[in-house]
């Protein structure tokens, strides 16, 4: 028997929790059991993101297959966006007519494919379901309510989003507790991504010692990734939440923190698109040093054979190279939600630029601190990095590079 599915890709972070899917699909179908059904799958690409930084060097790194259909529905306000992708996707649905729809995340382009799906009649799986914030101020916690509130599959990473699911009177044959499908990700390509030549690009040069903790939660999993990390004297920065980056009085509060942070150790930052434009719109340029790639070569930037200690930017890196900058930072500063999972399995210190996170479990068994915009918080918790007042994290259950596969097991044996 064979099976047609469909699943979606919209923006940047979407890319690492679908290639899983694909190779675990790909070995399900490789399998000798003729009593298992053959998965026909389909990958359909929104646009929302469509910059080669945001996208096609994802497609690379991960090895995605190419998209057998995009949407190119690009940027736009939320209904505009969310519109465009539900209009295009009933349009593949109506000719597809696959037996279920696979969403990942919380992203506008999730949402509307599986309203898209559910009103049609076809059964909707959402993976990385049951986070919260309970902020609703934040565009995703509304996918994230919604797309839960119409999937017939709830795929949990941590136990807390089967009780959020519960409490909000989602049926328990529905919630499946598997795991965290970026550790997946993180854990099948962390050894190549240690062999990109992203360092020396930066100037930056690998060091023998200041190894990270070596009971990393990398030591329970066995496997070639317990070698010790070392840790180069950098921080690494992603930020792009609308809550900080298009408040002029929130951004120049962070900048503030940074600024103070800079002074002990450069900050590697490659600006995602909306940042880049917000900095330049509220003429904050001169705080940071520009870069027309990570390709620093110009002695200008170099004090003593080191990177200077400012804040460094370039265009957005791609999955390998961000993931070689993360095993090697000294420290992360974020605003995103996946980092905050990805710190936490590699123990490396994370410091979250905002007041809420729907990842709790990092909170309690990872890295992660909360410090909001706050530029005090920002610079005591660096500073307690730098005098060695780190926490060692405990990788959560299930979060051990199988989740795609359970994720499979199930939805295939359903009829
Ligand atoms: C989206 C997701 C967010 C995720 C983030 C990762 C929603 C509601 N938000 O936010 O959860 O953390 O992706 O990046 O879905 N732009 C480009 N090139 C691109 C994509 C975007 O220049 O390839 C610019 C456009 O000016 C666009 C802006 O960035 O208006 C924001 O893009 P959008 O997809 O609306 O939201 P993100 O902030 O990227």
């Amino acid at each position: 028997m064979t099976k047609k599915w469909i699943l979606v890709v919209g923006a940047r972070p979407n890319f690492m929790k679908v290639a899983p899917l694909i190779r675990a699909i790909d070995k399900h179908n490789s399998s000798r059991d003729s009593s298992l059904v053959t998965i026909h799958y389909l990958l359909v690409h929104t646009g929302q993101h469509y910059d080669a930084t945001m996208s096609d060097a994802f497609f690379r790194d991960l090895k995605l297959p190419e998209p057998d259909l995009h949407l190119g529905v690009g940027s736009g306000n939320h209904g505009e966006q969310t519109g465009k992708v539900l209009i295009e996707f009933e349009k593949v649905l109506l000719k597809e007519k696959p037996d279920l729809v696979i969403v990942v995340g919380d992203v506008n382009s999730t949402l509307a494919c599986a309203l898209a799906a559910v009103k049609l009649h076809i059964r909707v799986a959402h993976v990385e379901a049951g986070l919260r914030s309970f902020d609703r101020n934040m565009p995703e916690e509304i996918n994230r309510l919604l797309t839960d509130a119409i999937s017939d599959y709830l795929f949990t990473p941590s136990p807390e989003g089967d009780e959020n699911l519960a409490k909000e009177g989602i049926p328990p044959d529905k919630i499946f507790l598997v795991g965290d499908i970026m550790v997946d990700s993180l854990l099948f390509h962390l050894d190549q991504a240690k062999s990109t030549n992203i360092l020396s690009r930066l100037g930056l040069k690998p060091q023998s010692s200041d190894f990270r903790s070596s009971s990393s939660p990398l030591h329970a999993l066995g496997s070639t990734l317990q070698a010790p990390c070392s840790t180069l004297p950098y921080a690494l920065m992603t930020l792009h939440r609308p809550a900080n980056v298009d408040d002029k009085q929130a951004l120049e509060k962070i900048v503030r923190g940074l600024l103070e942070v800079s002074a002990h150790f450069p900050i590697l930052f490659p600006v995602h698109p909306r940042t880049a434009k917000q900095i330049k719109a509220f003429g904050m340029e001169g705080s940071f040093e520009f870069h027309s790639s990570p390709d620093i070569k110009s002695e200008e930037y170099f004090e003593n054979g080191a990177l200077k200690k400012k804040i460094h930017c370039f265009a957005p890196l791609g999955y390998l190279d961000f993931l070689n900058l993360m095993s090697h930072a000294k420290v992360v500063l974020t605003d995103s939600g996946g980092i905050q999972e990805e710190t936490t399995v590699l123990s490396i210190p994370c410091i979250t630029l905002r007041d809420t996170t729907e990842r709790p479990i990092t909170l309690t068994e990872g890295t992660n601190v909360l410090v909001h915009n706050d530029p005090e918080k920002i610079v005591a918790e660096v500073k307690k990095v730098l005098s060695g007042q780190t926490r060692v994290s405990q990788c959560p259950s299930l979060w051990d590079g199988h989740t795609a596969e359970r994720i499979v097991a199930i939805l295939a044996n359903q009829g």
